[in-house]
């Protein structure tokens, strides 16, 4: 094992090679070169946020090994002045006049983002002539400045029907998501506003997308637009999240279909999620979030760098049993294993599965023994992921549950054990991330014990309900999607010792049989 300040970063998941990171910029797909590009809130020269920030910049061609770049632009070096959060479009049809023939269509790119000075935060443009590796402002910024220092994070598309690109941005201590349009992006008008949702302290980093429904009825509409919306802080868990509304937009206004707000993802570190522009519509969006939270973001113990992104996620839209009683549309989250680019040619492909692990019908109880040791000869990658479908017999009684346990490998003698516990009376899972390392002994606001509500997947009289849950735990982030997506919880945790992650076991303290196993498969992933 290499113990050195590097043995948790993730890799899988974008890290900055070195410095501070915060939200995905500019999140876009290069039909031409296949590759996907990420920028970031990005300080190369220290772990800590602040305001002098740049563009980070990474690609990928499978959504799972990243490549780092240089970063990509950088505020005029002026007192106090940073390039922060924004968008990238491809303007094929040279609507802002800033390309000629000689450039391909597909690499026609401009980045919109907010420009933060100690007094005032405008908007502004660039843009790019060489595929997304550089950028040049343009000359006439700022393109929106309405005398406020609290403006920011513009999300911008191409409304089709209208033939309009349109702006979404952060009035963020109004709480005013504001839509803006434009036919050059370059001159903007404003057209309306949509307030909702948590407010806590202030909006951030809004979007919009229009997905397609997985199981559309043959009398309902097939697709939705979703409106994702950053508040920070005032989490009802703490810090940072998101949130995401269901509705229509008709290229001026949002409507959503209730008064509802969802939480996009029930762990503590996901945040400012962003769309790729230039997917294909009917693939659903594909986007990612900082794993983190601005309640610690500036503490956790990562040494030459700080923070990872999420893992690229595919949204779609599911009409699910919330309850007996109510079937709603959810927003449905899954990991970007394979995009439809390493389908069609496998030699895009990053990763491999080093190790798998299979198990079908099987009744748990404190005498069965479950789980991956895949490393006694050799030290694990530190990547390991488990899919499980589990049924409950309906006699379950109180108290009763199973864990699946992570497991460092052993350091003098000691491991340590982050835990997915399902608790079978109440149908709640909770996640344990209690580790022994001082930071987490120490930060009040690093919560180790989350829990979250589940639905079953299905429910048969006899048998029981049946669940579903899939996670993926890269060195010191955790991962899990349960039933196929339709509840996440994204969450770092950091073990002492530089120990990092080496196997999965799953395990109950009841003699009664209660849980089966209907299928496990869990596997050691590597580079
Ligand atoms: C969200 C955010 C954005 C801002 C950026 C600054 O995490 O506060 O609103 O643009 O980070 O780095």
């Amino acid at each position: 094992l290499k113990v050195d300040e590097e043995y948790n970063r993730p890799q899988f998941h974008l890290t900055p090679e070195k410095g501070w990171m915060n939200d995905p910029n500019g999140l876009w797909y290069d039909r031409k070169d296949k590759i996907w590009h990420a920028y970031y809130q990005h300080l190369p020269n220290q772990t800590t946020h602040g305001p002098v920030i740049n563009w980070g910049h990474s690609t990928s061609k499978d959504l799972m090994k990243w490549d780092v770049h240089d970063d990509a632009l950088f505020p005029d070096n002026k007192t106090g002045h940073g390039i922060f959060s924004g968008a990238v479009v491809i303007d094929r049809n040279n609507t802002s006049g800033f390309f000629n023939d000689s450039l391909d269509p597909e690499h026609r790119i401009v980045a919109l983002y907010t420009l933060n000075t100690p007094t005032s935060e405008t908007q502004e443009l660039a843009y790019s002539l060489d595929g997304g590796y550089s950028f040049i402002k343009y000359d006439k910024n700022p393109v929106i400045d309405v005398d406020t220092p609290q403006q920011r994070d513009p999300k911008v598309l191409w409304h089709e029907e209208t033939q309009k690109w349109v702006m979404l941005v952060a009035k963020t201590q109004e709480y005013k998501v504001e839509f803006w349009s434009s036919s050059n992006l370059k001159e903007w008008e404003l057209i309306s506003n949509f307030t909702g949702g948590v407010l806590g302290f202030q909006y951030e980093c809004p979007g919009l997308f229009k997905l397609p429904i997985e199981n559309a009825k043959e009398d309902g509409p097939d697709s939705k637009w979703v409106l994702i919306l950053a508040i920070n802080p005032g989490s009802p868990i703490g810090g940072s999240f998101n949130q995401y509304f269901i509705g229509d937009f008709d290229g001026k206004t949002f409507t959503p279909d209730d008064h509802a707000t969802r939480i996009q993802d029930f762990g503590k570190d996901y945040y400012a999620f962003q769309a790729f522009d230039n997917t294909e519509p009917e693939d659903g969006a594909i986007g990612i979030a900082w794993a983190s939270n601005w309640q610690y973001a500036n503490l956790v113990p990562t040494k030459k760098w700080r923070h990872s992104q999420s893992l690229a996620r595919k949204h779609t839209l599911r009409y699910v049993d919330v309850n007996p009683e109510t079937n709603q549309l959810a927003l449905v989250q899954t990991p970007v294993f394979e995009t439809k680019e390493t389908k069609a040619d496998p030699s895009l492909k990053s990763w491999d599965v080093i190790n798998e692990y299979d198990l079908e019908d099987t009744v748990l109880t404190s005498e069965t023994l479950v789980g991956s040791d895949f490393n006694s000869e050799r030290n694990s990658s530190g990547v390991l992921d488990f899919n499980l479908t589990f049924t409950v017999a309906p006699n379950a009684t109180y108290g009763l549950n199973f864990g699946i346990n992570i497991d460092s490998q052993i350091v003098e003698g000691t491991k340590e054990t982050i835990q997915v516990v399902f608790d079978a009376q109440q149908t709640t899972w909770f996640i344990d991330r209690t580790t022994q390392h001082n930071f987490q002994r120490k930060i009040p606001y690093f919560q180790e014990r989350l829990s979250l509500y589940h639905q079953f997947a299905s429910s048969d009289a006899e048998k029981g309900n049946t669940y579903h849950v899939y996670g993926i735990v890269d060195r010191n982030i955790l991962e899990l999607y349960f039933n196929n997506g339709e509840i996440t919880s994204t969450n770092t945790f950091f073990f002492s010792q530089n120990k990092i992650p080496s196997s999965i076991s799953i395990a109950t303290d009841t003699d009664e049989e209660i849980f089966t196993l209907d299928s496990l498969v869990i596997r050691e992933l590597g580079l």
